[in-house]
């Protein structure tokens, strides 16, 4: 019998949603993203090209997930 481990998802400061695992992402439409990795970053700035997927923009946008401190 084929063991599977525990998919994990981990918050990233100031970048990614990285999904680890045995994961199916499916598009607005329901079908399945294309899959080249078994880690996958989803984007949760917003600014991605190729959302649901991290393209890198975070950084070029400067998203923060930390309380601005004055
Ligand atoms: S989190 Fe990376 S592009 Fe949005």
């Amino acid at each position: 019998m084929e063991r599977h481990e525990d998919a994990t998802i981990t918050a990233y400061p100031n970048g990614p949603l990285i999904v680890r695992g045995d994961v199916t992402i499916l598009d607005a439409d329901g079908r399945p993203l294309p899959r080249h990795r078994r880690t996958q970053a989803l984007c949760r700035c917003g600014a991605s090209t190729i959302k649901p997927l991290c393209d890198g923009s975070h950084k070029l946008v400067g998203f923060c997930t930390e309380e601005p401190t004055d």
